[in-house]
């Protein structure tokens, strides 16, 4: 039997102790934090996740923890038993006086504690880097050592943060009549969608697995099944690129409603937000949104003023279309306009779905963006795909310096242009033409680069800023230019909207649908939609899609059959738990609010996964491996 733990209980966390305590004899676990030797006294910060206390070693009054004390070293793990006390006075060289020795930026820091007895319940090898709150040890080293780096104050933190919010949102939705139900991580895999990490099936030699993207279709499931109202926390495993917003496998709150339409969904997604905000932050977003209720935008609007359907509101600095602008004036004398305006003209581009488009963005002249400036973001701008970044100064009479544009556009198309983008004297305008979805990409991320250059926004962050925004009405079908074809814009299961049914056949772009996301500062930390639920629009929304019945069995069979069998009306959402936390911790990389992230290459550094496994695991699974190519 030891001494410690068994007979001697810890009293307090090492963010507990305060003035009040004085006198109390208290019994402290943690891990050495820091060494200081002050002549014969040997002070230690001790720490553990509440926080830090220093303990005091006097030979005076223990000398056996004394001695034991001279062999600490950074993050040995201890226990003490010891009396708390003021910390007192100590002499000020720059005061030249006695001054109090608290330490204000401490909890504990008006008390120390007089050690008594003292044991050693484990001694560490020297970390590779110190365990700071701000560290500047490369990020590979820290999540090779990830369970030391989670030992940092800001990561600790995070990951307390996290639990407040997973357990308002469980407590939020259950309060909600929701029931907290599991689905499978092994499932068919069935084509469309995110690309599935496969799993070999043992017992079925050449056969796969699935891991879950999501349980959208067993959710679904549940509604058919009567369950109602339906959630869970759950790891989803999507095998994408990755980006520092997102990793292959992460959490979402997942929720199913039956007999709702798009504003129960938003009424009680709006509430677990408050929720999650309050319990993670002690924010209350009613003071933001009184009536309870974020705005809403259209996703056409979305997209003609700000480039995508996940707008950072947090600034103006609006899009302006001059599609129809150059259209009308034949490109304006301007030959990239003129090639495009001819296209319309012709007839080849739609002008309700252009192939092509022209858009513009103003940069105040309060900006005083150099030359400079303006070579970096063309430099942005090319690192996605674009061809150039075309710019314009307009001087004081309207005409434009500065441009390869100025010498040909008409002296109308130039007064035409600046009536619609607002372009006034000194201001900056940028350019971008050609492929919708790249202009619409690439203009997207010129306005936040430009937001941040002009200090609209911090770089990193949010300076406490919460602009959330609902994007709705986006089109159930998209047009693919290259195969001349409709595809789904999301899924083939998304409702569309009541008037738009009769569309489907007649004009598929003008169908919209209810779907929506939930974006917070330009990330979209939400998506949902109301799901067809009638088995004879569904069928029409295959045809238009070009999918026959046999297909539509072929890949999407159980929940068609479960659809027939009284499916009700119902509809859902999915939170990204890792980018909501993201954004709660005001950081700018998911992987410092996941306990155990994968690098952006999809790798585990600290047990160096993914790994090459034997030969005879694989002939039992049946698998031969391609290695060189
Ligand atoms: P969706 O695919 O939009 O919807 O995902 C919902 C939310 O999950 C987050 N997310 C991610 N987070 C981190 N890493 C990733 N790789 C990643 N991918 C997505 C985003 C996103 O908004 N079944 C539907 C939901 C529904 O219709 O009910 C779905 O999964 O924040």
């Amino acid at each position: 039997m030891s001494r410690f733990i068994d007979e001697l209980k810890r009293t307090h966390d090492c963010g507990a102790l305060r003035a009040t305590d004085l006198g109390a004899e208290v019994v402290l676990f943690g891990w050495v934090a820091n060494r200081r030797d002050h002549g014969s006294l040997i002070f230690i910060d001790l720490r553990d996740r509440e926080g830090m206390t220093q303990i005091v070693f006097d030979p005076d009054s223990s000398g056996p923890a004394h001695d034991l004390a001279e062999q600490f070293r950074g993050e040995w793990v201890i226990g003490v038993r010891g009396r708390v006390r003021s910390r007192g006075e100590q002499f000020s060289k720059k005061e030249g006086k006695m001054v109090s020795a608290a330490n204000p930026a401490l909890a504990t820091g008006e008390i120390e504690v007089e050690v008594l007895e003292a044991t050693i319940f484990n001694k560490a090898e020297t970390p590779p880097f110190a365990i700071e709150d701000k560290s500047d040890t490369r990020e590979e080293v820290r999540l090779e050592h990830r369970y030391l780096d989670l030992r940092r104050a800001p990561l600790q933190k995070a990951l307390r943060m996290r639990h407040r919010a997973n357990h308002a949102a469980r407590s939020y939705l259950s309060n909600q009549g929701c029931l907290e139900l599991e689905t499978p991580f092994l499932v068919k895999y069935t084509p469309g969608g995110a690309r599935n990490f496969l799993v070999p099936a043992r017992l079925h030699a050449g056969k796969f697995y699935a891991l879950a993207e999501s349980p959208q279709l067993f959710k679904q499931l549940f509604m058919v099944a009567g369950f109602d109202r339906y959630f869970q926390l759950v790891r989803c495993f999507r095998d994408e690129d990755l980006r520092l917003d997102r990793q292959p496998e992460f959490t979402q709150i997942d929720i199913e409603l039956s007999f709702v339409n798009q504003d129960d969904v938003f009424e009680l997604v709006e509430g677990l937000v408050f929720a999650i905000w309050k319990a993670a932050l002690g924010i209350d977003l009613k003071e933001l949104y009184p009536d309870g209720h974020f705005p809403r935008l259209k996703f056409d609007t979305s997209m003609t003023d700000y480039g995508n359907d996940k707008p950072d509101v947090r600034f103006d600095l609006k899009h302006v279309d001059l599609t129809d602008l150059v259209v009308e004036h034949n490109g304006g004398g301007i030959p990239f306009f003129a090639a495009i305006a001819e296209k319309f003209r012709s007839g080849a581009y739609r002008r309700d779905l252009p192939a092509e488009i022209v858009k513009a963005l103003v940069v105040p002249a309060s900006a005083q963006f150099s030359r400079a400036d303006g070579d970096k973001l063309e430099q942005l701008a090319k690192s996605m795909g674009a061809a150039g970044l075309a710019r314009a100064k307009v001087g004081p009479d309207g005409t434009w310096t500065q441009s390869p544009l100025a010498k040909s556009v008409t002296p109308e198309a130039c007064r035409a242009i600046n009536a619609a983008t607002g372009a006034k004297d000194g201001d900056l305008m940028l350019f971008q033409f050609g492929k919708t979805s790249l202009v619409h990409t690439v203009m997207a991320n010129l306005r936040v680069a430009v937001a941040k250059k002009l200090g609209l926004i911090p770089e990193v962050g949010h300076g406490n800023q919460w602009k959330f925004l609902w994007v709705v009405d986006p089109p159930l079908f998209e047009y693919d230019d290259d195969s001349k074809r409709w595809a789904a814009a999301h899924h083939a299961f998304t409702r569309p909207h009541d008037a738009h049914v009769d569309l489907i056949e007649k004009d598929p772009g003008k169908v919209l649908c209810y779907r929506y996301d939930l974006v917070l500062n330009g990330f979209e930390i939400a998506g949902g939609s109301i799901r067809l639920h009638d088995p004879e629009v569904q069928r029409r929304v295959f045809a238009a899609l070009g999918i026959g019945e046999a297909e539509a069995q072929e890949k999407f069979g159980f929940l068609l059959s479960a659809l027939r069998y009284g499916a009700p009306p119902h509809g859902g959402i999915a939170l990204g738990m890792d980018r909501l936390s993201m954004l709660l911790a005001g950081t700018d990389s998911i992987r410092d609010v996941i306990a155990f992230p994968k690098t952006q290459k999809g790798t585990d550094l600290m047990s160096d996964a993914p790994s090459p496994v034997s030969p005879s695991q694989l002939a039992e699974l049946r698998i031969r491996t391609i290695t060189d190519g």
